[in-house]
Order: C-alpha cells, then structure tokens, then sequence
C-alpha cells in the first residue's frame, strides 16, 4: 500500500484514476480546485484537498503528508483558452506543475507521474504514428507550457534525482469527460446525439485523432508507477480515426443519426495526430485493451445515462 496524491483526481481521467488505486488498496488524496472537475466525481474513500495547485501551503502539507507518489493531472486542458490567454495557461501548467514539484522534492516523494500531451506538443507532422523521438513544434501555449513542464521535470531528476515519468496522452475518451477539454470531441458529439441536437465540424471532416478510451489511459498510469523510465511515454492506439469514422461508430452506438452542419475550418487546427505507442510496450509492457467500438459503445451508454 502506497500513499499517493492525484492532483486532478476530480477531472474525468484522474478520478477514474483515482478509483483504480483505491480498487488495488492504496491510500489516496485527490487535491483539486474544481475549476472543471467535479465533487461527485470525487471517490468517498479518498482524502480531498479542495486547493489549487497554486496554494502556497503545498509544500507545508505534502511534508506532513510524507505521498510516496505524485500523479500530476490537474491543468489548465482547453486549448483555445491557451491562445486567448497564454499568462494564465502558463500560471497554471508551468508555475503550479513547478510549485508540485518543490513541495514533491522537498517532501521525499519518490516518484511524481504527469499527464502530458502527444498531439499537442508535436504539431503537425509527416511522421505518423509519430514517435517520441520527433521534433516538437506544439502549434498553442498549452502545447509550449506541458513540453516546459516536462523539462523542468528531468531537470529535478537530474539535479535533485526525483524520478519520474512523462505519459503523452493521444486523445483520451470515456464516461466523465469534460466538454471543454483538449479532446472533447467525442464528449460534445455523443452529448448532442443523446439530446437529438446538431453537431457543427470545422473543415472537411477529414482530420483525424487517435482516441484511446480512459480505462487503458489508467492502466498505464498505473504500471508507470513502478517502472524506471525518466523519459517522454506516448499512450495512443497508433490507429488514425477522421470525424465521419468517429460519428458513424457513435450513430451505431446509438443507433440513430446525429445531424451535422459544415463550418469553415479553424484556424491552427491540426490535420493529423496519430501517434506511436512503441515505446508504452517496450518499457511499460502496455498496449490498449479497448478497442474504439467498444470504447464508444461505453461511453455512449454513459452519456444517454446521463441525461436522463
Ligand atoms: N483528455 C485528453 O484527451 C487529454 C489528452 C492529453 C493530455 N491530457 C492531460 O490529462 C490531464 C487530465 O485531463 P482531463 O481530460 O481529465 O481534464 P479535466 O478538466 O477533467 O481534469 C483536470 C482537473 O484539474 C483540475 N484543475 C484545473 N486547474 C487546477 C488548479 N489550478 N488547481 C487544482 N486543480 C485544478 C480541474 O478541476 C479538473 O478536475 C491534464 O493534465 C491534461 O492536460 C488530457
């Protein structure tokens, strides 16, 4: 049994995190602000900081705390908000990931995980599925202010020996996703389905995502936790899924057909993210478990449940 802090722990994939550790009988603390995370998202058998990671107390708490790991979840995840206000986005992503870290190293934890982003931090690229070797160009401030996190951590690793490891998401889907996040996609079109609304997409349909369903995004937080890697882990499916592939898989869920209305493209919008999941297998001996039928069939049901 370990004692474990999840910042994030009220989002949609640190709470369902949350719940599989305490499923394998760790102690948990969730600290989180809310901001769109939600209290009864909240699992009753974990401790629950309502803080941001900002708070000065951090380091004063996690000392008398004593967390042998730290997942790092919470962040500021809406990309269009990065551009419109880059200072906040990097209040958030930089100064509060710094600020975990400082009450991290100087409380002895052993290893902190965090929850970056592949797509985001490699821009656009020819290179698909694309490895984490790849240049990073991230085409937002979210995208700039998660590769600088990274950094910073394999600076504590190297100048303080902190250990940790860096898991780039694709575009994570499931039950509990917020809309407004990086890859609501899926979240807004399976709501609007449920709610017989219309769904607007931006451009031809043809950009493509890889979605990898929560449960397996879990999964391999949880193997990181004991594994040395002090690098950069993409958890994607590598399968390149565009819009109509994704709306039709979720119309069969549903088994009926979402209205969808055309707009111009976005600007800055990625055409491709695909990204590799070589090394999850090599060094994590992960590989994603859900396929994208039965992922969206859940996530569905999940939604329909949901607006009842
Ligand atoms: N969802 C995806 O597809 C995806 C892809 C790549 C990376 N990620 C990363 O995974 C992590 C979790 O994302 P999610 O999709 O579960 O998003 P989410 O919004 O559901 O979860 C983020 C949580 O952090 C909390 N939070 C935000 N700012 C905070 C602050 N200043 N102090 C304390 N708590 C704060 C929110 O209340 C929320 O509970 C994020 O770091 C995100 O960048 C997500």
């Amino acid at each position: 049994m370990s004692k474990i802090l999840v910042t994030g722990g009220a989002g949609f994939i640190g709470s369902t995190l949350v719940d599989a550790l305490l499923a394998n009988g760790h102690a948990v603390t969730v600290l989180d602000n809310l901001v769109s995370g939600r209290r009864d998202y909240i699992n009753q058998a974990a401790d629950f900081w309502e803080l941001d990671i900002l708070d000065e107390s951090l380091t004063e708490r996690f000392l008398e705390s004593k967390f042998d790991f730290v997942y790092h979840l919470a962040a500021q995840i809406d990309v269009r908000i990065s551009v419109e206000d880059p200072v906040f986005d990097n209040r958030i992503n930089v100064l509060g990931g710094l600020n975990i870290l400082e009450a991290s190293r100087k409380s002895g934890v052993k290893k902190v995980i965090m929850a970056s982003t592949g797509g985001a931090i490699y821009g656009d690229t020819d290179i698909i599925p694309t490895p984490e070797t790849a240049p990073t160009y991230p085409l937002s401030p979210y995208g700039i202010n998660k590769l600088t996190l990274e950094k910073h951590l394999n600076y504590y690793y190297q100048v303080y020996g902190l250990n940790y490891s860096v898991l780039r998401f694709s575009n994570v889907y499931g039950p509990r996703q917020y809309k407004g996040g990086e890859a609501g996609v899926i979240a807004i079109f399976t709501e609007a389905l449920a709610n017989n609304k219309s769904c607007l997409i931006y451009g031809d349909g043809k950009q493509t995502r890889d979605y990898v369903y929560v449960d397996d995004v879990v999964s391999a937080l949880i193997k990181a936790m004991t594994v040395e890697a002090q690098q950069e882990i993409n958890i994607s499916t590598a399968n390149e899924v565009d819009i109509w592939e994704m709306i039709s898989m979720i119309e069969k869920a549903a088994q009926k057909k979402l209205e969808v209305k055309l707009a111009p493209t976005r600007a800055g919008e990625q055409k491709r993210s695909c990204l590799s999941n070589s090394r999850a297998q090599e060094i994590l001996g992960w590989q994603p478990q859900i396929n994208f039928t039965e992922g969206i069939a859940r996530t569905y049901k999940w939604v329909a449940e949901q607006v009842k």
